[in-house]
């Protein structure tokens, strides 16, 4: 297998976006393009994520990014795996950079909803849950994570206000993120004030509906060291799949897919949990976060929300959980939040994070999945 390395990283802000997909695709495109310091043209294929393109009339973007980009020649995948797309596609693309078939590729993840209104985007977003069971019985993904915080409360006598910890660290992390979505400070009182959207679920605990794109060149060692001393090695990926309903689980309060995809990328590391500096999970509801980091083997199970208590996730703690604010606050666009993902962990470890910089950090982690954690990839990233 060929080392593979992230040469360069590119993101619109994240938020309500007037410009259409394809442009904002472009922009990230182009902005990871010129970190990388490369011509478009030695880009060797592409790997587009997306879910809902229909909603902004653009699907098959693939070939219409590469158009753009000037290399309509060169050929390209659009990738849909619901909220997890970005890391799919990730993985689809280190998978090929690792067996040899190209040198240099382009992965980037794209969303554009928030013109649709919220009933629209919840009924567009519930299509990725199973739907016949879930979705189609009206139980949106609000009211899906509600029932495993109820569970996750329940069984280790966890509280509201414990949800509410991740919420106000994550939009402290967010507000040092320039294109952050929801840039704004709040107290554990904000969100237990705020309206209840799936009870214990509560406005401050969901992640927004964001428009964005985030974008990186991924390339073989070779490649990197030809073009450039500011790369990243991807040292683990790992993917893992789940029951697609949570009713199909042993648990409500564990995430199959999850455990699957960090032992996969641990070993292919040859590291473990305690290893990890910090991490990107996929914290779509507060909930998701603490079952993340106790899946990922941060923490013991039922212990995640004692490390929140403790502080031992924030900036500051044993392990940073979501520098760049996360899904809560730096938003969630599905197509593209893995790939915003690396974005974060790439400027992490060549020293672009400025103000939210986690100190002598050298391995960082980010987990991303789809649905309810139907579907996962676990990737694992080491400073040179
Ligand atoms: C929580 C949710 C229902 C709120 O939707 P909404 O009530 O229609 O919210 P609006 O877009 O009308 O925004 C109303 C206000 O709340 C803010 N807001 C919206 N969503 C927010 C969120 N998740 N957290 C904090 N503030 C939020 C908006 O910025 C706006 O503030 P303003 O009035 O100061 O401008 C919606 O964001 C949601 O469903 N989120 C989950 C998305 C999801 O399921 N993703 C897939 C995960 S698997």
């Amino acid at each position: 297998m060929e080392k593979v390395c992230v040469l360069g990283a590119g993101s619109t802000k994240y938020g309500k976006l007037e410009d259409s997909i394809t442009d904002i695709t472009i922009q990230a495109s182009v902005g990871a393009i010129e970190s990388a310091g490369i011509d478009p043209k030695e880009i060797q294929a592409g790997y587009i994520s997306n879910v809902f393109g229909v909603a902004d009339k653009q699907v098959h973007l693939g070939p219409v990014v590469m158009s753009n980009l000037g290399i309509p020649e060169k050929p390209s995948l659009s990738i849909e795996s619901a909220c997890g797309s970005g890391s799919v596609s990730f993985r689809e693309a280190f998978a090929n950079v690792a067996a040899g078939f190209y040198d240099a590729v382009l992965v980037a993840g794209t969303e554009k909803v928030t013109h649709t209104g919220t009933e629209w985007t919840t009924t567009y977003f519930s299509y990725c849950s199973d739907f016949f069971y879930e979705g189609g019985a009206g139980a949106s993904f609000p009211g899906l994570f509600a029932s495993m915080a109820r569970a996750y409360l329940t069984e280790f006598k966890a509280t509201e206000e414990d949800l509410a910890r991740v919420a106000v660290k994550n939009h402290e992390n967010g507000l040092l993120n320039p294109k952050a979505h929801l840039r704004k400070k709040i107290t554990v009182d904000d969100v237990l004030n705020s309206a209840v959207v799936a009870s214990p679920l509560k406005l401050y605990d969901c992640c927004p509906f964001s428009d964005g794109a985030s974008a990186v060149i991924l390339c073989s060692e070779k490649f990197a060291k030809e073009h450039s001393k500011n790369y990243v090695n991807v040292i683990g990926s790992g993917r893992g799949g789940s029951p697609a309903t949570l009713q199909g689980r042993d648990h409500m309060t564990t995430i199959p897919s999850t455990k699957l995809a960090a032992q996969a990328a641990y070993k292919m590391a040859g590291i473990t949990a305690k290893d990890i500096d910090f991490a990107e999970v996929h914290d779509c509801f507060t909930i998701a976060e603490i079952v993340d980091t106790e899946d990922l083997g941060f923490f013991e199970k039922g212990q995640g929300v004692q490390a929140v208590r403790e502080g031992r996730t924030s900036m500051k703690g044993d392990i940073a959980i979501n520098p760049s604010g996360g899904l809560k606050s730096k938003g969630h666009p599905i197509g593209a939040t893995g790939v915003g993902q690396v974005v974060e962990v790439f400027e992490q470890l060549t020293g672009k994070a400025g103000e939210r910089t986690v100190q002598d950090a050298k391995i960082g982690l980010t987990h991303n999945f789809g649905a309810t954690g139907a579907s996962c990839a676990v990737h694992i990233f080491q400073s040179v």
